[in-house]
C-alpha cells in the first residue's frame, strides 16, 4: 500500500511517499481503509522530533483517520467489515491507505458528516471538549478566551463553549482568522499580532478579564493571557505552537485564587467511557447543527509535506485533510 514514512526527524521533506506492506489487525484491532486522514499540529512536532513522545524511526505519521472497516481482528465486538468509522491511531500512523486501530479508540462516523469532516472530528473535538468540560469546568456566563481560535481545535472550542452557554473571546493571529472565529459564534475577537490585545480582552469583559483560558500557543501569547485573566479564573494549557511553553507564576495563582491545568488528551481517552461520552456529545451537536467542522484545505496523501509547511507557517484555518 501507499504510505508516508519518516526515516529521520526533521523538516517536512523527511516525509517520503513509499510502498509498504498492508498491516494486519492484531487482536482487538480493526483495519481501516482510509477515505480521509486528519492532519494535526502534533504531527509536525513528531515529524521534527520536537515532541516528547515522538515515535521511534522509521515511522508513519498521523493520528486520525476516517474510512471503512476492511478487516476485523480477533475479539472485536463493536465493529463489522464495511462500517464507516473514525480511528484515533496510537501504535500505527494514519498517513497511509490502510491503518490498524485499536477497537477502544474507534468510533462510528456520525451520519451527519462526510469523510473529510470525519477525519477532522476526533482529535479537535475531543481536545476542545476535554479542555472546556473535563479540565476547565466551563460554566454558563463564563468569559472564555480561546487562543489559536481559527485552528482545528480552536474553532471547535469556540463552538463548544457557546453550546455550554459561555461567552467567547476568540484570539488569533490575523484579522481574517478573527473573522472566521466570529462567524462560528465568538462574541468578541482579538488579534494578538497587534500590541495591547490583553487590554482589549479586559474591555470586552467589563474590566474583569477571562474566567477560563483555553491556551495552546505558549510564549508571548500565554504571557498576554495571564495579563487578562480574571481573579478566580482557570487556565487549561494543552499546546505550545509557538515553540515556547506557557509560563504562569505562583503569585498569579496565589494572589488571584486562580488555577492552571495541563491537558494531554491521549491520557484522558485511555478511559474509554470518558472518550465515548465525549464522542456522543460531539455526535449530537453535529446532528443538531450546533457544531460545524471547518475544512481549510484538502491535499493528496503524497503532498503531506505541503500540508505540514502550511500548518507550520500559520497559513491555515480549520483542519487540513489528506486524501489517499
Ligand atoms: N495536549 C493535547 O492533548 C493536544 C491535542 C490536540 C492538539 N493539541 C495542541 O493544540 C494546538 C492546536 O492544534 P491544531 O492541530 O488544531 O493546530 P491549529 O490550531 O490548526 O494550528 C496551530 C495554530 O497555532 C498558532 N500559532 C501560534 N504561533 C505559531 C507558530 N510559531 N507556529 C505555528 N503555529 C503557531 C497559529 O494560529 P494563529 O496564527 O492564529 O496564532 C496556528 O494556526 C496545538 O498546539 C497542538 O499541539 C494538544
Amino acid at each position: 500500500m501507499h504510505a508516508i514514512v519518516c526515516y529521520e526527524h526533521g523538516r517536512p521533506e523527511v516525509m517520503q511517499s513509499v510502498e509498504i506492506p498492508q498491516p494486519e489487525p492484531a487482536t482487538k484491532e480493526v483495519l481501516i481503509e482510509a477515505e480521509a486522514i486528519g492532519v494535526n499540529y502534533v504531527d509536525t512536532m513528531r515529524r521534527s522530533g520536537k515532541h516528547p513522545a515522538a515515535p521511534q524511526l522509521p515511522f508513519t505519521p498521523g493520528i486520525e483517520v476516517c474510512g471503512r472497516v476492511a478487516v476485523v481482528g480477533g475479539g472485536v465486538t463493536k465493529f463489522q467489515v464495511g462500517d464507516r468509522v473514525i480511528g484515533r491511531c496510537i501504535t500505527h500512523g494514519a498517513y497511509a491507505e490502510y491503518v490498524a486501530v485499536e477497537e477502544r479508540f474507534t468510533v462510528f462516523c456520525p451520519a451527519a458528516i462526510n469523510a473529510e469532516q470525519g477525519a477532522s472530528l476526533f482529535v479537535a473535538g475531543q481536545t476542545a471538549y476535554h479542555a472546556l468540560l473535563t479540565m476547565g469546568q466551563v460554566k454558563e456566563d463564563d468569559w472564555v478566551l480561546v487562543t489559536a481560535a481559527a485552528g482545528g481545535v480552536g474553532l471547535c472550542a469556540v463552538q463548544i463553549a457557546k453550546i455550554q452557554g459561555a461567552k467567547v473571546i476568540a484570539a488569533a493571529g490575523s484579522t481574517e482568522k478573527c473573522d472566521l472565529a466570529r462567524s462560528v459564534g465568538a462574541n468578541a475577537t482579538v488579534d494578538y499580532s497587534k500590541p495591547g490585545w490583553p487590554e482589549r480582552v479586559r474591555e470586552a469583559t467589563g474590566g474583569d478579564g477571562a474566567n477560563l483560558i483555553i491556551e495552546s500557543v505558549g510564549g508571548d501569547v500565554a504571557k498576554g493571557c495571564v495579563e487578562c485573566w480574571a481573579a478566580g479564573g482557570r487556565m487549561v494549557i494543552f499546546g505550545k505552537a509557538s515553540g515556547k511553553p506557557a509560563i504562569v507564576s505562583g503569585d498569579e495563582l496565589l494572589f488571584g485564587n486562580r488555577a492552571v491545568f495541563g491537558l494531554a488528551v491521549g491520557a484522558v481517552i485511555e478511559d474509554e467511557g470518558v472518550m465515548r461520552e465525549a464522542a456522543e456529545c460531539l455526535d449530537a451537536w453535529l446532528e443538531d447543527g450546533k457544531l460545524r467542522l471547518h475544512i481549510g484545505q484538502v491535499y493528496q496523501l503524497c503532498d503531506a509535506a505541503q500540508a505540514h509547511r502550511a500548518l507550520e507557517s500559520r497559513a491555515t484555518v480549520g483542519k487540513l485533510v489528506l486524501r489517499p
